[in-house]
């Protein structure tokens, strides 16, 4: 036995820094489009959630989408839009304005679940995908008052 955390993926790149051959996540859930299915499921959710909606603070929430979409591109592998535009996602700390309990947690994944449906994605992926915005989401917990 040895200390080691459980079998790790196997990543061969073209070069040492290069390219993933076999694709990065992002490619192989199908990139772009996949991602932007994924986000505009989950904010036509979100428009009609009592609890969520008005903790946005813009009035449309085009911007918040894309900046969702930004983000989710770059933590796959795609484009590194996010971080030019945004800088650190720092996240925990960009939701501290709001007030995010265990039931705004649970509309949002709820949401983003129906979300991770509509893409059909095979089951290896799904659970993949899954696993993260979980985790992600139980982190971004900032009160428990309701
Ligand atoms: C747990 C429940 C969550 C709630 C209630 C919530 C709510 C919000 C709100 C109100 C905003 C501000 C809207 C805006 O961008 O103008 C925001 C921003 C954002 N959220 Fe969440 N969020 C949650 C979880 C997550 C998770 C799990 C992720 C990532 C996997 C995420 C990623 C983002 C990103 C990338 C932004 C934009 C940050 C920026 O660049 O300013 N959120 N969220």
């Amino acid at each position: 036995m040895t200390d080691q955390p459980g079998p790790q993926p196997i990543i061969v790149r073209s070069g040492e820094h290069g390219p993933q051959l076999g694709g990065s996540f992002y490619e192989q859930v199908g990139g772009h489009a996949t991602f932007v299915k994924l986000v505009h499921a989950f904010y036509e959710r979100v428009a009609q959630d009592d609890v969520l909606r008005p903790m946005y603070p813009e009035a449309e929430l085009d911007a918040a989408e894309r900046r969702l979409l930004m983000f989710l591109e770059q933590y796959w592998g795609g484009p590194g839009t996010y971080s030019e535009e945004r800088g650190h996602p720092r996240l925990r700390m960009r939701h501290m304005p709001f007030r995010v309990n265990p039931a705004a947690r649970d509309r949002w994944l709820s949401h983003m679940r129906a979300a991770v449906d509509s893409l059909e994605l095979p089951p290896l992926q799904d659970a993949t995908l899954w696993a993260y915005l979980e985790r992600a989401a139980h982190a971004m917990v900032n009160t428990f008052e309701a």
